[in-house]
């Protein structure tokens, strides 16, 4: 499945709009640059490669929005990194075109990679998987970085569960369920506090997640609350995965420490789709990431190849 697409007249581009998700499927066209920095700084686009996908389409669409494009959204590094390839480009838009498909191909790569990873972790009948955040299809654009070991493994014919965090405020995790759901892989949605108690009642064998950045010395910057479940990961003995194009690692940063973490707004957590959960007046913090030593992390599966995350400097 594909989030995004070439509209027909070649100068444009469509989206689903993931804000709409689950309840409706909807497209959405973008044909100027502010369009397409509205549609990330929204989240009606989301999830680093993908953020990054339509970054460089938006850039393709107006050479000079480079700055309107890079300040939408501080943390996924995929964004730079695409932007930085179509402005060295000569034919802009078949350069956001080959990011697309590099990204595509890129996942495809992590789907096979990871597979065998996910089925040694298997210790029943049936693998069960944990995942936070979305990082399937609707986040890169095809077939997902996290998602992607979990379809490849489904489609060899290995009996699947999938825990979905719920992934607090943006319920990104109803994403997931919705994907899964459409890729007819059996999963059940859990709040965001619950997979401690799952990987302590032994009903995980195996966590991955997908990132926004990851730094030189292997530190996995992911959705908030991917900390969380790599501790409780770490104290169960349970495998905890990375998946990640290259597009997502920065080798610039020493260590996860100097990742800038965006702050959203507070009413996030105030409210969903118009529904009040708190009043106005209530203070809130909303930090939409978090940074998961490398220590707790038992590989990092990229396009190339599974890696240590002290390999990640190489
Ligand atoms: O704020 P979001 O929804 O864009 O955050 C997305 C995530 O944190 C994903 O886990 C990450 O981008 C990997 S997507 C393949």
């Amino acid at each position: 499945m594909k989030a995004l697409r070439e509209a027909a007249n070649g100068r444009a581009i469509e989206v689903i709009d993931q804000t709409k998700l689950p309840f409706a499927l909807e497209w959405l066209t973008l044909s100027t640059a502010s369009e397409v920095a509205h549609a990330i700084k929204s989240m009606i686009v989301r999830g680093a490669p993908l953020i990054g996908v339509a970054a460089g389409y938006g850039l393709a669409m107006e050479a000079g929005a480079y700055e309107l494009l890079k300040e939408t959204r501080p943390t996924a590094v995929n964004l730079k990194w695409a932007l930085d390839k179509v402005r060295a480009a000569t034919d802009k838009w078949a350069a956001a075109r080959a990011i697309a498909a590099g990204e595509s191909e890129a996942c495809r790569r992590i789907g096979e990679l990871g597979r065998p990873l996910l089925e040694k972790a298997k210790r029943g009948e049936t693998l069960r998987v944990l995942t936070h955040c979305n990082a399937g299809w609707l986040a890169t654009g095809d077939w997902g970085t996290a998602l992607a070991p979990i379809y490849a493994a489904k489609a060899a014919g290995t009996k699947v569960h999938v825990w979905v965090d719920e992934t607090r405020p943006r319920n990104q995790g109803a994403l997931t369920a919705w994907e899964l759901a459409d890729g007819g892989v059996p999963h059940r949605l859990i709040v965001d506090n619950a997979g401690g108690l799952l990987m302590l009642r032994g009903e995980v064998d195996v966590c991955i997640v997908g990132a926004d950045r990851i730094a030189r010395n292997g530190d996995v910057c992911n959705k908030v609350g991917t900390y969380l479940k790599a501790l409780a990961a770490h104290d169960n003995g349970i495998p905890f995965y990375v998946a990640a194009p290259e597009s997502t690692i920065d080798r610039s940063l020493a260590s996860g420490s100097l990742i800038p973490i965006e702050e959203r707004s507070g009413d996030e957590v105030r409210g969903w789709h118009g529904a009040r959960l708190l009043p106005e007046t209530t203070p809130v913090g909303n930090p939409a990431f978090d940074v998961t030593p490398a220590k707790l992390v038992t590989g990092i599966i990229t396009e190339h190849g599974v890696l240590a995350p002290a390999e990640i400097a190489r």
